[in-house]
């Protein structure tokens, strides 16, 4: 069923926050040789790739997103050998290999920032975006940082003030310069030819920046509580139209290349998001859709987005899915544990690639995190608002041990207080675990093209009772899923054989009639003649 589709359209990802998935040396923060000890449990689990947020050499001040040396190992994860084994043991299993990879910004311990910032004639000066003050004390424009007070910060040396979208301490890069384009060029030819099967690029949509640098408008829906980032609607400072030509020659690096893929994370309403797959698809194979994690959940409002991005896609794109990333809040926490099944449900049936979040699929909640062991730094730029994101990259519970089987040594962010009942060991051996849902329906998506390849066409939405349809070459699944508490039965009438509930407990049953569904229960039917 694979043979005529590029990997990536019939696979499933599967994010890896490594800092937190398997601490192999005791320091309490996960490494390389630990995510190789575990790549056995990801080929059970039954996922084509894994993608790894940032591995390289950082201060990590935003805990690896400050990049000082784009082709090393930070020795935190290991060095550049464990990463070539990691390949090469990722390999061996089927499974493929994703790095980030953050062009917009560096580290400010960046070699290239530490020239720029040096004096105003350094050869690398443009490398990044340097601007006079409006006048005294005032900087270039009104941009804002996404985590917190202006984007702009004044530098006493050469008395001129650099951007930056997120921490002081990232500087963006200048991408109107051709050096810094070919630079990071280099980058990636540097990665892709070590093996790695892709990219996901970090904040795609801020590459650009408007020339003129003009003012962002008010954002005439803010209001008291919002984060401060939304007080202006960052029209000139992303998702700029140059962004598309920038994307475009990645793409054609990645193309360089056999079989690989290139990811974008991209948060845009989906008319916007897109534009990022570029002109006659020359741009990113997959825009992040990152619409499934901050949708209400109920029927409405979910139908009304899938059938939004199913009708916005151009043609020819292939669509894809995301539930959870180690910036927003988990699913289980946001949902609750029992709709959570009938999410995972929703992201392993739906038309276009699923991306898995660590342990959503033993369904990890979002942990509370004590004051004192908050790290994250945009939660400690902005305390208290609900921006903090340390409550959904605690270490992955492999068993009931005091650090989850995480660490021998105290890791780095709490466990969840419930991780002794909560694990995958645990999980392993219940047959209606969330664990056990999970693979069952990456099992089942692998066996049925349907699944994995077919068109998605809506049936029906009535109350909570969300109902669509698969089909590929002629055959067809159904699906239903019942967003809310109380127990629902679809209008029609129905003959199949229940394929999976989300209850684990209705394989092979028959329906004739119509079809019930019990609060939170979802159902993969296969149609009878
Ligand atoms: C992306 C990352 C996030 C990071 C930010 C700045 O949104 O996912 O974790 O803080 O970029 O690099």
């Amino acid at each position: 069923m694979r043979e005529n589709f590029p990997w990536w359209r019939s696979g499933i990802l599967y994010q890896i926050y490594p800092r937190s998935f398997q601490d192999s040396n005791g320091d309490g923060v996960g490494d390389l040789r630990g995510i190789i000890a575990r790549l056995s449990y990801l080929r059970e689990l039954g996922v084509d790739a894994l993608w790894l947020s940032p591995i390289f050499p950082s201060p990590m001040e935003d805990f690896g997103y400050d990049i000082s040396d784009y082709t090393g190992v930070d020795p935190l994860f290991g060095t550049l050998a464990d990463f070539d084994a990691l390949v090469a043991a990722a390999h061996d299993l089927g499974l493929k290999v994703i790095l980030d990879l953050v062009p917009n910004h560096t580290s400010d311990q960046h070699p290239w920032f530490i020239e720029s910032r040096s004096s105003k004639d350094n050869p690398k000066r443009d490398w990044y975006i340097w601007r006079d003050g409006r006048g005294e004390g005032a900087p270039p424009n009104n941009w804002l940082s996404e985590f917190g007070g202006s984007s702009w910060e004044f530098d006493e040396r050469t008395g001129q003030y650099y951007y930056h979208a997120f921490l002081r301490t990232q500087p963006d890069l200048n991408w109107r310069n051709p050096d810094v384009r070919r630079a990071m060029h280099d980058v990636m030819r540097f990665w892709l030819r070590r093996g790695v099967d892709g990219f996901r690029v970090d904040v795609m949509w801020h590459l650009i920046k408007d020339d003129l640098l003009r003012d962002n408008p008010p954002n005439p829906d803010f209001a008291p509580g919002r984060q401060p980032y939304e007080r202006l609607i960052p029209l000139y400072s992303t998702d700029r139209p140059e962004v598309h030509a920038v994307v475009a020659e990645m793409r054609e690096v990645i193309d360089e290349f056999d079989d690989r893929v290139l990811i974008g994370e991209i948060y845009l309403p989906p008319e916007k998001l897109v534009a990022y797959y570029g002109r006659d698809l020359t741009g990113a194979h997959l825009p992040f859709n990152f619409a499934l994690i901050s949708t209400p959940w109920n029927a409405q409002a979910v139908a009304k987005l899938i059938d939004g991005y199913e009708a916005a896609l151009p043609p020819a794109a292939w669509p894809n899915w995301v539930l959870g990333n180690h910036d927003r809040q988990r699913i289980a926490s946001r949902v609750g544990h029992d709709q959570a099944r009938v999410a995972a449900m929703l992201l392993l049936t739906l038309r276009g690639t699923p991306t898995l979040y660590y342990g959503d699929e033993i369904g990890m909640p979002q942990v509370k995190i004590p004051p004192d062991r908050v790290r994250d730094p945009w939660e400690k730029n902005l305390p208290g608002i609900g921006v903090g994101r340390d409550g959904c990259r605690t270490p992955m519970q492999w068993d009931s041990t005091p650090h989850g089987g995480f660490s021998a040594g105290e890791p780095w962010l709490p466990l969840d207080k419930n991780s002794a009942r909560e694990n995958v060991t645990a999980e392993r051996q219940d047959a209606t675990s969330m664990l056990s849902l999970y693979r069952a329906l990456i099992d089942l998506r692998r066996t049925k093209p349907e699944l994995a390849l077919g068109a998605y066409r809506p049936v029906s939405v009535t109350n909570e009772l969300l109902v669509f349809e698969r089909e590929h070459q002629g055959q067809r699944l159904l699906v239903a899923l019942n967003l809310g508490a109380a127990s629902v039965a679809t209008a029609i009438r129905l003959r199949g054989r229940v394929l999976l509930s989300t209850f684990m407990d209705r394989q092979a049953e028959t329906v004739d009639g119509r079809l019930e569904l019990r609060s939170a229960e979802g159902i993969v039917l296969e149609p009878l003649a």
